[in-house]
């Protein structure tokens, strides 16, 4: 399988994690992770958005994807601030700090890099070549 990366680059309001999803949607089309990336940039977008400065005004959020033989990366670059990304203890009866626990779940590993002045927080997942139909 061929590898090859891409990103683009959102502002960082609400309206843009739809245009997130759709990103991810178009470059995976048909791939059986394809839903699971999604949900995966859907969370670190809005993390992005509500944690970090890419949510003020002006400001934006880069997602990336990249896929290498049967392995695929995405992830969210932000524009840093004070607070860092951490799971949370699932708590089954509050509505907040559930993204990254299901990040956890549907990923194969993911991590945190940068510091204050802009974060990438990356999912890896496994793609099964065999199943893929790209078209
Ligand atoms: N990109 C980020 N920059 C800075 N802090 C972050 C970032 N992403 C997450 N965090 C911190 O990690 C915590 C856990 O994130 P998580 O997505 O699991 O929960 P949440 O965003 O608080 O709630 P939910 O995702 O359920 O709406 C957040 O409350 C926040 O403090
Ligand atoms: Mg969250």
């Amino acid at each position: 399988m061929p590898s090859w990366r891409m990103s683009r680059t959102f502002p960082g309001s609400p309206v843009a994690i739809a245009e997130a999803r759709r990103f991810i949607t178009t470059l995976l089309r048909t791939w059986p992770i394809t839903e699971d990336a999604e949900l995966i940039i859907s969370e670190l977008a809005t993390n992005a958005i509500r944690h970090s400065a890419s949510g003020r005004f002006g400001g934006s959020f880069t997602v990336s994807v990249h896929v290498d033989g049967d392995r695929l990366w995405v992830g969210v670059l932000d524009q840093g601030g004070p607070s860092l990304p951490r799971l949370l203890p699932p708590q089954e009866d509050e509505e907040d700090g559930r993204g990254l626990n299901l990040v956890t779940k549907l990923a194969a590993d993911w991590g945190v890099a940068g510091d204050y002045k802009g974060r990438i927080v990356w999912a890896a997942l496994d793609v099964k070549p065999s199943k893929a139909t790209r078209r």
